[in-house]
């Protein structure tokens, strides 16, 4: 009798403990989530093989009981979602969402709180995340911390960057997950505004590789209303958990229910490509709340700006120490002889762009305040309606329009978000009177107001209204230094792009590493398109200025790569044009190359060392090849068999010479012409820090390939 007892106890305690199960439509992915001793715990499988261990789930919270511990499971509900969606722009023209879900209902027995864990397993990955029902008992909570798991299958490879609640623009780390506290301090390389996150502290999204070769990547989506989350490594038990950002006084979420957390992600293949084509963010985001696009359109661009981030111009009319705006007459200040935003320069510029095709001229350092805009904390730094006294900007309107080509409006905001509100709705309608149709905003600095950082709710918040508010105005952002993106594109796709990783800028500052374009679209890239400004023919900074010494890490070949590879609606050629009017066989790809595609395709990738993408122009059969690689020369061995059966194509191959090398021979690239069709195969040679790129033209008369060499 006592052994039934215990055989039943037993019996009764297994059935308890029975985890809930849930595939993804393919089966590849399974998910269980069960309660172990009253705190919720998920794991996830891959191919059967553990790749998310039992990890915890929940929050500390300020001034009442946790979400951690004590909960039943009060209810679970499955369903099933399969529907394609088109986005106005993108990497392809459809995206089909498809998933399992599981919500599973908990209850926190001693206090009588509900709290939703809603999980969705597509066939790349899982995304979940927390939602808090109307309920008597939790309305408004404050969150000291979220306690979100991710137990990693042991001291795997990573590529990071240091935890900071200011800057993402650090040079990534590859390493053993329990290396990475010892590489931390020689990581925090200087910024304009960082504030360290932790010793073990990483950024998301994170790009991970388990010893049997199985690709992980860790981000959220739809970060709205909430702090962005950084991953805390416990390295001894090799646990990730998440750590939010605080706000001025330290706390990490101000919460009224009924409310959701953003969805944490957990992207994973044995395939390196497919987490590159992995559309999780994205499907994860709200559908586009904008009820007419047709003013959103992908931007290719030049820009008074290289010639400034290099030191061979200034943003600033004067060189004085102290200006304020209302009180300083600009006109009476003595000009510096180096102010590139005058209307004459920005003339040339439309000039370049309207010869060369493209839409539009950004124009950095028009308007007063640059001569004390940095480090001063200054409150009411910029107006972003004034112009210094040598830009016309109505002259430079007419010019442009007469020449069918658009500025691109500049917001500096020098990290006072309070001023940026102040003056937005004043800022925006100034664009509109003027024919600017999309606005690069900048947070360079630490934040106004003084105590937040770039990632808290509150300036998160700033970000998404600036988004709206810009919608109102039909205008199109591209925010520098903001929080690095997490889909939102998908609901406001005038969110055309974002900077908040390190830019090429950093190659006039120094220098980026020959790997870090192998690196960004696995990490920065997978929360949406970044604003990298490629196209640097020059890596001789000193030929622009004499004082700086520093050198742009790449090939010719490459920098046109990175067109393809870097996805984005919007794309800077970044060089001067007088570099350009040098290099004009080379150019070529960068006139041709879309910002637009239906489709794209991984050929080759593997984070850290290479990436070759193909991807197919918007609306036409052309399709264009890209090839990042880092610092050690490779051969890059690709097929063709994604063009359509049977057609014929001219492909022109820029690509390195033997002989080029990203430090003493660059510009050594060869440009070759080949007929081609689905059958085609080609090795093509990519030097140290170098690359290719291909464009790819169907050619409807076989005439026009006459004399061209078969491939
Ligand atoms: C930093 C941005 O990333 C850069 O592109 C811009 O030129 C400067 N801030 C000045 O606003
Ligand atoms: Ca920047």
């Amino acid at each position: 009798m006592k052994n039934l007892v215990l055989i039943l106890a037993l019996l009764l305690s297994v059935g308890f403990a029975r985890a809930e199960e849930l595939l993804s439509p393919n089966g590849n992915q399974k998910l269980e989530f069960e309660v172990i001793d009253g705190q919720p715990v998920y794991r996830l499988f891959y191919k059967g093989e553990a790749v998310i261990k039992d990890s915890r789930l929940g929050f500390d919270l300020k001034n009442e009981a946790d979400l951690l511990n004590d909960f039943v499971v009060d209810g679970v509900k499955r369903s099933t979602f399969d529907e394609s969606w088109k986005p106005v722009w993108g990497e392809v023209s459809e995206i089909r969402d498809h998933y399992n879900e599981l919500a599973v209902t908990l209850n926190q027995t001693t206090t009588d709180r509900k709290m939703i864990v809603r999980f969705r397993l597509f066939d790349d990955g899982l995304g979940f995340r927390y939602e808090f029902p109307d309920q008597p008992n939790l309305v408004y909570f404050v969150i000291k911390e979220e306690k979100t798991q991710f137990a990693m299958p042991g001291d795997i490879t990573a590529w990071w960057i240091p935890g900071d609640y200011d800057t993402q623009e650090y040079s990534y780390h590859k390493s053993k997950l329990s290396e990475i506290r010892g590489l931390m301090q020689a990581a925090i390389t200087p910024n304009a505004s960082q504030k360290a996150a932790g010793p073990t502290t990483v950024q998301t999204a994170l790009m991970l590789k388990t010893d049997d070769g199985i690709y992980l990547n860790l981000h959220e989506a739809a970060l709205v209303d909430y702090s962005c989350m950084h991953l805390n490594l416990d390295d001894q038990d090799m646990v990730f958990t998440s750590q939010l950002t605080p706000d001025a006084v330290g706390d990490k979420g101000y919460m009224q229910a009924p409310c959701t957390s953003p969805w944490r992600t957990v992207i994973v293949s044995d395939k390196a490509g497919d987490i590159l084509l992995s559309h999780i963010t994205l499907n994860l985001n709200e559908p586009c709340k904008i009820a007419d696009t047709s003013w959103i359109k992908p931007v290719k661009y030049v820009g008074v700006w290289w010639e400034m981030i290099t030191g061979k111009s200034s943003w600033a009319y004067a060189d004085v120490p102290s200006v304020q705006l209302g009180v300083t007459d600009f006109s009476k200040l003595t000009q510096n002889g180096r102010h590139a935003a005058n209307t004459a320069h920005v003339k040339a510029y439309i000039d370049f762009a309207a010869k060369y095709g493209f839409d539009g001229v950004l124009v950095e350092g028009w308007n007063e305040g640059w001569e004390d805009w940095f480090g001063k904390s200054k409150d009411y730094v910029f107006d972003f309606v004034t112009p210094y006294p040598d830009f016309d900007v109505d002259e430079i309107r007419d010019y442009a329009a007469s020449k069918g080509v658009q500025i691109i409006m500049h917001h500096e905001t020098s990290g006072s978000v309070r001023n940026y509100e102040r003056h937005m709705d004043e800022a925006y309608q100034f664009m509109v009177d003027h024919g600017y149709h999309a606005v690069k905003s900048g947070y360079v600095g630490d934040i106004i107001p003084r105590g937040e950082t770039h990632y808290s709710q509150f300036i998160v918040n700033h970000y998404h209204y600036a988004i709206e508010k810009a919608a109102d105005y039909k205008i199109m952002v591209n925010a520098h230094e903001a929080v690095r993106p997490t889909g939102i594109c998908r609901t406001y796709p005038n969110l055309i792009g974002n900077e908040s990783a390190r830019g090429t800028e950093y190659e006039a500052f120094g220098g980026n590493t020959p790997d870090h374009t192998t690196i960004l679209p696995f990490t920065r890239l997978i929360g949406g398109p970044m604003d990298y400004t490629p196209g640097i023919f020059e890596q001789d900074v000193s030929q622009y200025n004499p004082d700086n010494h520093s050198w742009v890490n790449t090939t010719i070949a490459r920098q046109l790569a990175l067109y393809v590879t870097m996805y984005s609606p919007l794309q800077m050629a970044a060089d001067l044009p007088e570099t350009y009017e040098k290099y004009l066989d080379a150019f070529q790809f960068i006139v041709d190359v879309p910002v637009d595609w239906d489709d794209s395709k991984v050929l080759e990738a593997e984070p850290g060392d290479y990436i070759t993408y193909a991807r197919k122009e918007k609306g036409t059969d052309n399709w264009f090849v890209g090839r990042t690689n880092d610092e050690e020369p490779r051969t890059s061995e690709i097929s063709l068999d994604f063009l359509p059966e049977g057609e014929k194509y001219l492909a022109t191959v820029y690509h390195d010479r033997k002989d080029a090398h990203y430090k003493n021979n660059p510009k050594a690239y060869e440009i070759e012409k080949f007929a081609v069709t689905n059958k085609s195969k080609f090795e093509l040679f990519c030097a140290s820090g170098g690359g290719y790129a291909i464009s790819l033209i169907k050619v409807d008369d076989p005439k026009a390939l006459k004399g061209i060499k078969k491939h």
